[in-house]
């Protein structure tokens, strides 16, 4: 059977073991693609009947009593949950802020406890922008010589253990990543990456936003000391739903947070006009939890545990090589490129496709075609696929869909100019 057969895909998806989680989620137009849960995952069923309950019977019905009936509670309960995604123990993770703000408070703790003669951060130029800018504002903050470096890959794809060695040595403080890059898709090797960085004395700070309930992350087998991500791309916890962060356990004590907010102190009901951080993962958080936000966010975290990260990565791992065999019959020779990493386990779970008109082809998918990708300037389209509810038939028939788009020249309808999120 050919790859390209309606018949094969669904053969694919009637096998499927993951198959029954799709109804688990809001699917209200079934002839929409969405291969955009690597920005936004899908809407979970129990979360907003999670959300019904918490605003009604909670927040209306306790009030103020509901902060001792489980919502005080919750950035640590939410934590030891995902601490199970991430090869973490639960006095390890916690949920709170964003990943922008979580990446500071802990790469301001690192410098501040760097030893004398360390003074650089090293990063990579597929770091996620808003990670470079705050690596770059903490370092500024720091001042006292401590300096941003970042390596470039060489092929805009990829940047190799090898390359990073190289640039991790003895002025070395911090060496921080993003486990996945945003744009390519790529894969780092973290466990290669933390030992030769941890070898050299350095610590490691990952931001496991792209990886985070589709790829295997063991962070305490890797010896990981820092960590940071989000919860509303594969974890399905919604838009603007709360960033997680994780410190060793062994390096709690040392490092402290620069944001001294009261739900860090040890004890925040005391009301003691001195500040004395929390004896563990607690002194990370600053201020009050959005709490329907995290009651919302459970509800994908579940999902996510419930499926097992093992099964999750077989089939992405499944689904990206379907994706990239269709690229290879029918959208190569349309002038299409592939932008990730040929080999799939150097990728995450979307898969990166280049034209000089991603722009405008991902418009006229959006709005000819009803297929959701997201574009990435200058000519990137990505195509998440999130093994909790993506289908193969979903995937065959969004590469369809572009193939029109581009053999049509559907596109050229549209303008150029971009709308403030793409
Ligand atoms: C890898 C990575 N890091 C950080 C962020 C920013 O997260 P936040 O908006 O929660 O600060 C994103 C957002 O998509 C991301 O993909």
């Amino acid at each position: 059977v050919s790859i390209r057969s309606v018949e094969e895909a669904r053969r694919l998806d009637a096998a499927d073991v993951l198959g029954p989680f799709r109804a688990e989620f809001v699917i209200e137009d079934e002839g929409l693609i969405y291969l955009d849960g690597n920005s936004l995952g899908r809407q979970p069923r129990r979360a907003a009947a999670r959300v019904k309950e918490a605003v009604e019977t909670e927040w209306g019905g306790r009030l103020v009593r509901g902060w001792n009936e489980g919502w005080y509670a919750s950035p640590g309960r939410l934590g030891g949950k995902i601490a199970r995604l991430i090869g973490a123990g639960p006095d390890e993770v916690v949920v709170a802020d964003s990943v922008s703000v979580n990446l500071f408070k802990l790469v301001v703790a690192a410098l501040r406890s760097a030893p004398e003669g360390r003074r650089t951060v090293v990063t990579d130029d597929l770091n996620f922008p808003s990670d470079l800018y705050v690596l770059k504002g903490a370092v500024d903050l720091a001042g006292d010589g401590f300096r941003l470096e970042v390596v470039k890959s060489e092929d805009g794809l990829t940047v190799g253990a090898d390359v990073l060695a190289s640039a991790v040595n003895g002025e070395t403080a911090v060496l921080s990543l993003s486990h996945v890059a945003f744009k390519s898709g790529f894969l780092h090797d973290l466990p290669a990456v933390t030992a030769d960085a941890k070898a050299k004395g350095a610590l490691v700070l990952w931001d496991l936003s792209h990886s985070v309930g589709a790829v295997p992350v063991d962070l305490e087998a890797a010896g990981a000391d820092l960590a940071v991500g989000c919860t509303y791309k594969y974890l399905n916890g919604g838009p603007g739903a709360p960033a997680f962060l994780y410190v060793r356990r062994g390096l709690q004590q040392r490092l402290s947070s620069p944001i001294q907010g009261w739900f860090g102190q040890r004890d925040p009901f005391d009301f003691a006009l001195e500040y004395r951080p929390a004896p563990g993962i607690t002194r990370f958080l600053a201020g009050t939890p959005p709490v329907l936000s995290l009651l919302a966010a459970e509800a994908g975290i579940d999902l996510v545990l419930e499926a097992g990260i093992p099964r999750l990565r077989e089939k992405s791992v499944r689904q990206s090589k379907y994706l990239v065999s269709l690229w290879e019959e029918s959208l190569a020779p349309l002038g299409v490129t592939l932008r990730s990493p040929r080999d799939v386990r150097l990728r995450g779970s979307h898969v990166s496709f280049g034209h000089a008109e991603g722009f405008r082809i991902s418009r006229a998918l959006i709005e000819d075609a009803n297929v959701i990708p997201d574009f990435r300037a200058p000519d990137t389209i990505r195509f998440g696929i999130t093994p909790l509810y993506t289908t193969f038939a979903e995937i065959h028939e969004g590469v369809l869909r572009l193939e029109r788009v581009l053999a049509e020249r559907l596109y050229e309808r549209h303008t150029k100019e971009r709308p403030r999120v793409t």
